[in-house]
């Protein structure tokens, strides 16, 4: 999802909204019973983890008072290990730049292969890139976003250490309209053939690539592996909410499952072979009458104030696309939730609730079932990265809510992991038995670089008496997570992305893109800095344009307490600053970038497992006049191995911060600038580490419809300018990077 404010005045980024006015912007003391206090620290480490933290033992006590072990010392003492010493990133940085191309560091090759509209069955006719293609439930998705590989044997079986043959699991976030018809998108009431196009490209695509006889991978454009989930695929609800008399609709009179993935934005890879997709903007898509709001229990509108579409009674929501406009039939009338009929089961105002989960896909079946996995909460999900599985333990799930000051959380499963696990057959069953049962907590940060992780649960009790809102069930405390959050005194942050987990390391990194709410003095619904969001400044772009609070974005870092995926406690610190090289050292550029690696909100991250390489991706709004957005590597340590700096702020306020070691010219450095207009994001890599995949979003979204039939005018004419594809319309599209001489990626 782009972040330009401008020069498309009229774009409101859905990312960039806030609905969050809850009143816990600070830790707040609530008592949080019924929890194991005991045994967290108790019991030493294992395996890798040990290898790496070995003075983590002797920092992580010396600070707990009494008995109470369910905490750990701010990160402050021993170093820890630094677990990539021994690695360098050997290849040139690339410069920033304006140029409307893939610009990929010298040594390395980088290829479009599969864009928005490319056939994905048999008998689909070429893409003719000029508004008159259809079909889209057999074609490319639009806005390619997260992307994940599923290694493919010969004989078409799952195969996870397949280099040459696979399936990507790709999301479609979003669409460009002004590029997806003849004159760019009508006037509502919308055009059923123009809504139909639009509700097909979003979604998900699973893809066959496979190397051909030149050693390169392709899309196989017949396989029967290829399938496209779209805006209105029949999906099951799965996990605590299933059933809840809140996702009761004229479709599900039980509410068991819906129509649609909405705005899959991050994916995540399990441990068991699935994809999961993460629906992040869900609530624009719907229209909500004016007057809506006195026909609904009072508790219902506090859930719209929490989630967006808001009304009253002589103002409505608007719908971001208009699809309920297409006609008066049932494919049309479930994009208005308003309450029309005598019961839930007679109209779609729990429609929305439907939506914002992440949602679980089998990639090695075209026809397997869809699960929306409700247990992990319902909120602007983003990627969902696993902690590193421990046989015995349970598994976590680490995920964030991009909005301004939303919320990071984390899933711990019930079930214990095993081995045979990995492996199973029914790889869906597996998935029911580690996202259906456990508990989703959310996080605290505190000050002194301690955290906590708190349970959005109704055993908790500031979750079963918030005055906030009545929970009626553990199926309203997921339909509502944000809520639930509110009520444990989770801390705001600065717009949780993407998040990753170290491979060596099991540390788990997020970006938190930018916060224009985030202010030193804030008045009314702002945010004041902290700790672990601690700063807030203006910018200024292309000589005029100013935006204020943190405005380049951060990433964090957390390393859990010692009993891992289980714990409750943690300790963090900021890996990184996003920041202009030539800005304030002291307020600002804290990370000291240099030109070779400064970027400006962080988006995506993945960690490679083949190299360790903390790749950095940007969707900026603020560093735009001087560059693309960018694809960053990065060879960060550990939790604790950097300084301890105090930001002083105009008015006498100061803040402390923890700052990771900073990065040199071998440990950070640009790899990869994308075209203009575009989002970089989505990256996997074969499991050798020798290709990598990375997607491009939205080239030249900037484009005007009044402008189409002019294609010197195009913001962007990416991939075309580049040799792919018919006409000369910008389209999303996966790009591989391969290196020119063997080897991986990035070293
Ligand atoms: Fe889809 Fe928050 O980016
Ligand atoms: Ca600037
Ligand atoms: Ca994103
Ligand atoms: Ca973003």
């Amino acid at each position: 999802m782009h972040d330009r404010s401008t020069p498309h005045a009229s774009f409101i980024d859905p990312d960039d909204q806030l609905n969050n006015t809850s009143a816990n912007p600070h830790f707040q003391d609530v008592l949080v019973k019924g929890m194991s206090r005991r045994g967290l620290l108790r019991g030493g480490l294992g395996g890798a983890m040990a290898a790496v933290f070995a003075p983590l033992g002797a920092m992580s006590l010396t600070a707990c008072g009494g008995d109470d072990d369910n905490t750990v010392a701010p990160p402050t003492g021993t170093p820890p290990v630094d677990p990539q010493t021994s690695m360098a990133l050997t290849f040139a940085a690339v410069g920033k730049t304006l140029a409307d191309t893939s610009t990929v560091a010298a040594g390395y090759t980088a290829t479009t292969i599969f864009a928005t509209g490319d056939p994905m069955a048999a008998g689909v006719a070429a893409y003719k890139n000029d508004g008159t293609d259809s079909g889209y439930h057999q074609r490319s998705g639009d806005c390619h976003d997260g992307m994940e590989y599923f290694g493919l044997s010969a004989a078409g079986a799952r195969a996870d250490n397949s280099n040459d043959r696979a399936l990507l699991g790709i999301n479609h976030e979003y669409i460009t309209p002004v590029v997806l018809h003849v004159n760019g998108p009508s006037a509502r009431p919308r055009p059923a053939t123009e809504s139909q196009i639009e509700i097909d490209c979003h979604g998900v695509s699973i893809v066959e690539i496979r190397k051909g006889s030149d050693g390169k991978f392709a899309y196989v454009p017949a396989s029967t592996f290829n399938r496209r989930i779209t805006a209105e695929t029949e999906i099951q609800i799965a996990g605590v909410a299933r059933g809840n008399p809140l996702l009761v609709t004229k479709y599900s009179t039980d509410g068991t499952r819906t129509r649609g993935t909405l705005n899959n934005c991050g994916t995540g890879k399990t441990p068991w072979g699935t994809l999961v997709t993460g629906e992040e903007n869900w609530s624009g898509y719907y229209f909500r009458p004016a007057g809506d709001q006195a026909l609904r229990p009072a508790k219902e509108n506090t859930s719209f104030a929490r989630y967006g579409r808001n009304v009253t009674a002589t103002s409505a929501a608007n719908s971001r696309y208009g699809w309920e406009t297409s006609g008066t039939g049932d494919q049309w009338a479930h994009w208005n939730i308003g309450v029309s009929g005598a019961t839930a089961a007679d109209d779609y105002r729990y429609e929305h609730n439907a939506q914002g989960y992440i949602v679980e896909v089998d990639p090695y079946s075209a026809t397997s079932v869809i699960k929306k996995r409700t247990s992990l909460g319902r909120f602007a999900h983003e990627s969902g990265a696993f902690g590193n599985p421990v046989v015995g333990q349970p598994i976590a799930m680490y995920m964030g809510c991009d909005s301004q000051n939303e919320y990071i959380y984390k899933w711990v499963s019930a079930a214990n992991w095993s081995a045979a696990d990995a492996n199973a057959a029914d790889r869906l069953a597996t998935g029911d038995k580690f996202l259906d049962t456990g508990t989703l907590y959310a996080a605290v940060f505190n000050d002194d670089g301690t955290g906590e992780w708190r349970p959005l649960a109704l055993s908790n009790p500031a979750v079963a008496g918030f005055a906030g809102y009545a929970f009626a069930d553990a199926g309203d405390v997921a339909i509502n997570t944000r809520l639930a959050a509110d009520a444990v005194g989770a801390t705001k942050m600065d717009r949780p992305e993407w998040c990753g987990v170290h491979p060596t390391t099991g540390e788990v990194y997020f970006t938190l893109t930018n916060n224009s709410n985030r202010r030193v003095a804030p008045t009314g619904t702002q945010t004041r800095v902290n700790a672990s969001n601690p700063r807030a400044y203006t910018d200024v772009r292309s000589g005029t344009i100013t935006q204020n609070g943190n405005v380049h974005g951060h990433i964090v870092r957390m390393k859990e307490g010692s009993a891992g995926s289980a714990a409750t406690t943690f300790t963090w610190d900021i890996y990184l600053f996003g920041a202009e090289a030539g800005s304030d050292a002291t307020l600002i550029n804290l990370s000291g970038l240099s030109a070779d690696n400064d970027f400006s909100s962080p988006d995506g991250l993945v960690f490679s497992k083949s190299t360790g390489i903390c790749w950095i991706q940007t969707d900026d709004g603020a560093y735009i006049d001087v560059t693309n957005c960018m694809l960053v590597a990065g060879l960060p340590g550990a939790v604790g191995d950097g300084t301890t700096p105090t930001l002083g702020y105009s008015g006498g306020v100061s803040v402390t911060t923890r700052l990771g070691k900073a990065p040199t010219a071998t440990t950070l450095k640009r790899f990869y600038v994308g075209p203009y207009d575009c989002e970089v994001t989505g990256l996997c890599e074969t499991p050798d580490g020798t290709v990598m995949f990375i997607n491009i979003q939205h080239p030249g979204d900037g484009t005007a419809a009044a402008d189409l039939a002019d294609p010197t005018k195009y913001t962007s004419q990416w991939p075309s300018n580049g040799g792919y594809g018919a006409g000369k319309r910008p389209r999303s599209a996966t790009v591989m990077i391969t290196k020119n001489t063997s080897g991986k990626i990035g070293l």
